[in-house]
């Protein structure tokens, strides 16, 4: 790595020179992300990406197919790790698979944790100084420039509401603390409290100088643990490593309007010191108008994937929501044809409006608008669509709980799939199917008839509720000649089952 002159870059050397001294007195790191250099194509850096439980290998098959490279996936569920030269860094961001991404500035499969807390937190603190910063430090700053190249606006973080579904990647028993740590007041406090103004542009601006009065860096430590035998909590390791950190570089902390956010994962005994290259979720991308159950993106296109779309596919979503799926699908996978509908004219309603959105943000750029999908309000139980024509059939179902009733589902889930199975193309047609009524599906399935066979499921967390993505494949089975394909007295026949199985 060039020498820098940048203060910030300066002191992260320092860094790296103890953290090769050090060596002996923390557990030594496995792999790091500062390995090599390339001068045709930069630094080698590992970078993280925090995924959608449950769909780790389908966002390392992403990596492989468009950088190349081999991703490794963590212990700890919903991440993968991968290296990079420092000039792909602006196709990670392309990646669809991905909610977060970090650059790893160094990881230990197995950190030796002291028995006391106050062992453990000192040590926390003495890594701050002997982590190897530089290339991490220099990624961040890269990854400034690419954004601003992008032509964003927000330069620095601003902690945003989660929406509703946004809590599906934290599982049960994991922790996220971000730390604030104590800072002095001044009157600039009081504006970065406030919204971001020309003004702080400007000051951002400075960081790119080496001026010696430059605006100082405001950081914040978050802190992600997961595991029952720590002896100290997330937010007493937050604040610690937080403090040494603040003490080491200099910066100033900043809960709300920070430049840096420095990582502190912990899962058992595995720990990753990052810094984030996202400043929300890219899960974020395609929806305007959100409905009450909208799924994150990230998700809807390893759904799409598991099926994989080919050309000329006729793709249906009959419940689609808000149109997240559909929507993915047909920006991502464009030369398949997408129909999304739903029984709830709200739903309608809310997917016209976020195709037209994305439409209008594409004619905006200069891109061609025009999506391959259309839209239809129907009740799916009765779809107004010839028998065997869809290629595919990908949807979310109503859980039950925030959508629909448990009870409902007896009647609903037979009704759909026995639909869906007269629709779909008998031995070539697929379905992807998410649901967290595992007990109600799997016996909807098993009354088909042998129209459906299941090929796979992948185990998701949603909102923090485990469901399944299941794939199905329409056997060669002609529909109409099983009892099973009798519509209502199988209908009947579910609703009297699970009152027998609620009694
Ligand atoms: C879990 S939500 C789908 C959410 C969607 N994936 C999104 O991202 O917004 C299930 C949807 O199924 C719809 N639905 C329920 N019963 C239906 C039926 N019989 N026919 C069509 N749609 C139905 C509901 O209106 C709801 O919008």
């Amino acid at each position: 790595m060039k020498q820098s002159t940048d203060p910030l870059l300066r002191m992260s050397s320092q860094g790296d020179d103890v953290a090769e001294q050090s060596s002996n007195t923390v557990a030594a790191p496995t792999s790091s992300s500062s390995t090599e250099t390339d001068p045709t194509s930069g630094t080698t850096v590992t970078i993280g990406a925090t995924v959608p439980t449950g769909f780790e290998h389908t966002a390392a098959e992403e990596v492989k197919e468009k950088i190349g490279v081999d991703a490794q996936i963590s212990k700890d569920r919903g991440r993968i790790y991968f290296p990079i030269t420092t000039d792909k860094l602006s196709q990670v961001h392309l990646l669809r698979s991905v909610d977060n991404l970090f650059v790893v500035v160094a990881e230990y499969d197995h950190y030796q944790f002291k028995e006391s807390k106050e062992e453990t937190l000192s040590e926390l603190q003495e890594l701050a100084s002997k982590l190897p910063w530089t290339n991490a430090l220099e990624v961040w700053r890269l990854n400034r420039t690419l954004k601003k190249k992008k032509g964003h606006r927000k330069v620095g973080n601003t902690t945003k509401a989660k929406s509703n579904t946004e809590a599906s990647d934290v599982a049960a028993a994991a922790e996220v603390v971000q730390h604030e740590l104590p800072e002095e007041t001044s009157a600039a406090d009081g504006d970065a409290k406030a919204e971001r103004t020309p003004d702080s542009e400007t000051c951002q601006q400075d960081l790119d100088e080496n001026a010696p009065g430059a605006k100082l860096i405001k950081f914040r430590v978050t802190c992600n643990r997961a595991g029952d035998k720590h002896s100290f909590s997330s937010n007493e390791a937050a604040r610690d490593f937080g403090g040494a950190v603040q003490e080491f570089f200099q910066w100033k902390a900043d809960m709300t309007k920070f430049d840096i956010e420095v990582l502190l994962n912990i899962h058992n005994e595995e720990v990753v010191i990052g810094i984030a290259l996202t400043e929300e979720s890219l899960h974020r991308r395609n929806i305007s108008h959100f409905g009450p159950t909208t799924l994150r993106s990230t998700l809807c296109y390893g759904m799409l994937r598991l099926c994989k779309p080919q050309a000329s596919d006729i793709i249906l979503d009959p419940m689609c929501g808000t149109g997240a799926i559909p929507l993915e699908g047909a920006i991502e996978f464009s030369e398949s044809f997408y129909i999304a509908g739903d029984n709830n004219d709200m739903a309608v309603n809310r997917t016209v409006n976020n195709i037209c959105h994305i439409q209008k943000r594409r004619a905006d750029k200069g891109s061609p608008s025009g999506l391959p999908i259309d839209t239809v309000q129907w009740d799916l139980s009765n779809l107004p669509i010839r028998t065997s024509s869809v290629d595919i059939i990908i949807t979310d179902m109503p859980f039950g709980k925030r959508m629909g009733s448990r009870k409902k589902n007896w009647d609903l889930y037979p009704s759909c799939l026995r639909e869906m199975a007269r629709v779909c193309r008998p031995d070539s047609g697929k379905a992807v199917l998410l649901t967290q009524d595992k007990k109600c599906f799997a016996k909807a399935i098993s009354r088909m008839g042998g129209l459906w066979r299941k090929l796979h499921t992948v185990w998701v967390n949603v909102g923090g509720l485990h469901a399944g993505v299941y794939l199905l494949k329409r056997t060669t089975a002609v529909f109409g000649q099983t009892p099973e394909d009798v519509h209502e007295s199988r209908g009947r026949g579910d609703s009297q089952m699970k009152e027998r199985d609620d009694n």
